[in-house]
């Protein structure tokens, strides 16, 4: 039986055909993937499934019926649910709120009550949920489990996942393939997208490959293997990049000593961390999320106060720079959120000198010509799936994150701070990335990598830092640290 037909979906934006004549068939009860490249046309064909778009040609088919779907209540309707790359939760409401959110009007809303209904569900479902949480006040991952469990309480028989495990951690990563295996007994049929080719092999019974917005092939799991899959979406089928030899450490660049800071809570999270990192190495910071990690990339790029300590970049006082400064200062920055510092109306061209304008003034005026000039060439060298002129709130999420990360290191900075800086890539420009990464060390840039991947650390780092509750549990060379000496330290015992 099969739950979802997509026949001959075409979706054009412009000039751009993001959707080429694709088929798609969704059995009933299976867990499908969806694999391709950043700007595949992934995200597209299932915004067209859930109503978000409409294509602009063929033809959809739910459980063998003709339907149509011109919007997300049609969808819902259809008994289709979707979890977003972006969550489009109200954090000041509930999560039971959020549950009903858009079919209470004219209702008078009886809380206990939907309380209770909601707490009935998340035993069914077995998605474990607090119904009068307020959403501001949950981690990423349980929120992701309120998405989830909304769409399964208005009755999704097919359930939508884009990138999900981009932003879980591990554990919660088990949780969730837990959950949906689970589900799946039950008859709900899944659509996974995900870069991991792990993932995919480990639940996954088919894998429908896109490759520039056309159809490359749909396989059974049972059937394939990595190589093959990487080859279906990139033409390629080696993938992996490793630091090569030992380096002579170069001059002493970021001096971090004693900091202190609070989290958005006002509660202790980073206690008396020291680090130093010098020209021509990699330092690496593992750990598991939600262990000061966010609070110290915020800190180094003067996004957020430390309470006491010193940080010094070369010989400049950073410890209460605000972001100019820092930049000033020579860091490049790569913060965790790919939308952060990036004007979704103005044009990837513009995006790619927001932070050097002063670069790129003629005469007193903004020089477009020249800035022109350097999308062309940023686009080309980082192989970024965008022309110059694009706006960016229209890229898809891996390009926008390559913008960001062209806008940074071509600046050539002296110190870098990147904050998992591969997260949601494909595995080619995963690949490149850490290519640009050992670049800009070998070139002899102070990198501090920050990353909840140990083996993109393990790959990468000269030395590997461990970060665990807001302290430093130890150093190791990287010639030293083995996963699990590495992921003990990571669960709390020092080196
Ligand atoms: N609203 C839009 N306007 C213009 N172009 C768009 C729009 N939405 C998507 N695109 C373009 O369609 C192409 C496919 O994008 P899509 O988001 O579907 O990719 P994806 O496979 O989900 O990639 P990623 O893995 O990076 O999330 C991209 O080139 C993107 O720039
Ligand atoms: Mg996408």
């Amino acid at each position: 039986m099969h739950a979802v037909q997509m026949k001959g979906i075409v979706k054009r934006f412009a000039d751009l055909v993001a959707s080429d004549h694709v088929d798609f068939t969704l059995e009933k009860g299976e867990i499908h993937a969806l694999l391709g490249e950043n700007g595949a046309g992934k995200t597209t064909l299932m915004r067209i499934l859930y109503g978000l778009y409409t294509a602009d040609e063929g033809q959809i088919l739910i459980n063998e019926t003709p339907v149509v779907i011109h919007s997300p209540k049609d969808a819902i309707k259809n008994g289709i649910g979707m979890v977003t790359q972006h969550f489009t939760l109200v954090p000041t409401l509930t999560v039971a709120e959020n549950m009903v959110l858009g079919e209470t009007a004219g209702i008078t809303l009886n809380l206990p009550a939907l309380e209770k209904k909601v707490a009935e569900a998340s035993e069914r479902f077995g998605i474990p949920v607090k119904p009068q949480a307020l959403i501001k006040h949950l981690s990423v991952g349980e929120r992701q489990r309120v998405e989830i469990l909304k769409a399964l309480y208005h009755d999704a028989n097919v359930l939508i996942l884009d990138e999900p495990t981009a932003v879980l951690v591990p554990q919660e990563v088990d949780m969730l393939f837990e959950a949906l295996t689970r589900l799946q007994k039950t008859g709900l049929s899944v659509i996974f997208i995900s870069h991991h080719l792990n993932e995919v092999m480990q639940i996954c019974n088919q894998v429908t490959v896109l490759r520039d917005g056309k159809l490359a092939g749909t396989v059974k799991v049972a059937d394939t293997n990595l190589k093959e899959l990487a080859n279906m979406m990139v033409g390629r089928e080696n993938f992996g990049v490793k630091r090569q030899g030992q380096r002579e450490q170069g001059k002493l660049e970021l001096k971090i000593e004693n900091i202190c800071a609070s989290d958005k809570k006002g509660l202790p999270a980073l206690k008396d961390i020291s680090l130093e990192v010098h020209q021509g190495e990699i330092l690496g910071l593992a750990g598991v999320s939600g262990n000061g990690q966010t609070e110290l990339s915020a800190v180094l790029c003067g996004m957020h106060k430390i309470t006491s300590g010193k940080i010094t970049a070369g010989d400049v006082d950073l410890s209460d720079a605000d972001t100019s400064c820092v930049c000033k200062a020579g860091v490049g920055r790569i913060p965790e959120d790919r939308h952060a510092n990036m004007v979704g109306e103005l044009s990837v061209a513009e995006n790619l000198v927001l932070d050097q304008l002063q670069n790129f003034v003629k005469n007193g005026i903004l020089d477009y010509g020249k800035i022109q000039k350097n999308a062309e060439e940023l686009i080309k060298a980082f192989n970024i799936k965008a022309s110059a002129g694009d706006r960016v709130r229209t890229l898809s999420g891996g390009n926008m994150q390559k913008v960001m990360l062209a806008r940074t290191l071509s600046q050539n900075p002296r110190i870098v701070i990147a904050s998992q800086p591969t997260r949601g890539l494909d595995v080619g420009a995963t690949d490149y990335v850490r290519t640009v990464l050992l670049e800009q060390r070998d070139r002899g840039a102070a990198v501090l990598l920050l990353s909840e991947d140990l083996e993109e650390i393990m790959a990468l780092s000269d030395r590997i830092a461990v970060i665990y509750g807001g302290r430093i549990m130890g150093i190791l060379p990287a010639h030293e640290a083995t996963a699990e000496k590495l992921g003990l330290m990571m669960a709390g015992s020092a080196a």
